[in-house]
């Protein structure tokens, strides 16, 4: 039998990545770590808490007396439809460092698009010494959808650097600096749109939510020219096939993808050798296994002092 106040570590992540960082995690605390082959008959009945991420099928109806699930990652789309999931609390991960990696990632393709890193690159394969007019952050707008813990760092650290900043979401926002408009809005926010920033979470709303009828909208007549799209939120927020159209006709000018419609991107998607397209392999801001442990630590030390659990997922919302 466990001892109680146990944790189930279901992740998968690096199996050295986990065991590096469980080696200075949970101070006192029994750890089954279900990547380990020896865990395999384990009675898991009465552990309280488990840190998911891809879990194991079985995990549910092994682990029948938990009190908490806690997301090995901020979205929590995967685990909302997992069968079996239970009735509890499920806790998403927000982080310091989470936070800062997709900030930098935004910052980066947007300051990309704006300086034209594709266009230089493909002058430089020509031996073209050419210089290209270059309009100043201050004239592109950026417009962020979803203004959560990560859609508000990124905003912030976007007006540093000069952008003009707008954001949209589900419900009203204040954010100094930062022009915000709400759902019934969203037409109204495309139009002032230069660059496109996806930070929305998967939900029933936000399937399919940016495709030719949602380009079509966005300035056509910015200092970049065409608009671009940026997406980092989910692969199923986007219509790929309408990313493509819309390339292929000027609709965007290009985009910067980190998430895909199937992960990994299929080797027949037209996406891998497309002008204009920059793409990174779901690694905008992957959860670092030490933090993702110190912020279960914190919650579980809240829940067993009688406060309440930070971050908790509205399942209505599904985020
Ligand atoms: N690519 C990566 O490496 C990576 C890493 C981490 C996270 N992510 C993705 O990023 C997402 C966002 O993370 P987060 O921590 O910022 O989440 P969050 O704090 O929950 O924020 C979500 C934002 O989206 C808005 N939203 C949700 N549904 C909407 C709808 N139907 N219409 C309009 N706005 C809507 C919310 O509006 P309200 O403010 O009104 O609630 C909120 O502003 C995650 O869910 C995950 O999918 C990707």
């Amino acid at each position: 039998m466990q001892p109680e106040k146990s944790v189930i570590i279901d992740l998968r992540f690096p199996a050295e990545e986990i065991e590096n960082a469980l080696a200075s995690s949970f101070p006192g605390r029994n750890i089954i770590n279900l990547g380990d082959e020896t865990t395999r008959g384990l009675d898991l009945s009465r552990i309280d808490y488990a840190v998911v991420w891809k879990p194991q099928a079985d995990l549910f109806s092994r682990a029948t007396g938990l009190k908490v699930v806690f997301s090995g990652g901020a979205g929590v789309d995967h685990i909302l439809t997992l069968p079996g999931l239970p009735d509890l609390p499920l806790v998403r991960f927000v982080d310091r460092s989470l936070t800062t990696r997709m900030s930098e990632w935004v910052v980066m393709q947007c300051l990309m698009h704006l300086r034209q890193t594709v266009a230089y690159d493909e002058n430089r394969a020509s031996k073209i010494w050419k210089e290209l007019s270059q309009p100043e952050a201050r004239d592109v707008t950026v417009g962020i959808m979803g203004l959560g813990v990560l859609g508000q760092d990124a905003a912030e650290k976007l007006r540093h650097i000069g952008f003009h900043v707008i954001g949209w979401s589900r419900t009203p926002k204040h954010i100094a600096g930062v022009q915000t408009f709400s759902a019934g809005d969203l037409d109204v926010f495309l139009g002032q749109t230069d660059i496109l920033v996806g930070l929305l979470p998967l939900t029933a709303e936000t399937t399919g939510l940016f495709n030719m009828a949602l380009f079509q909208k966005l300035r056509q007549t910015g200092a970049l020219g065409e608009p671009v799209f940026i997406n980092a939120g989910r692969g199923k927020s986007q219509v790929e096939k309408d990313v493509i159209i819309a390339l292929e006709q000027g609709i965007l000018k290009g985009v910067s993808l980190d998430v895909f419609e199937t992960e990994p991107l299929p080797a027949d998607s037209p996406l891998w050798s497309m002008k204009n397209v920059l793409m990174t392999p779901h690694a905008a801001a992957a959860s670092d296994c030490k933090a993702l442990f110190q912020h279960v630590q914190n919650q579980i030390d809240r829940f067993e002092k009688g406060f309440p659990l930070e971050h908790v997922v509205n399942r209505g919302f599904g985020y």
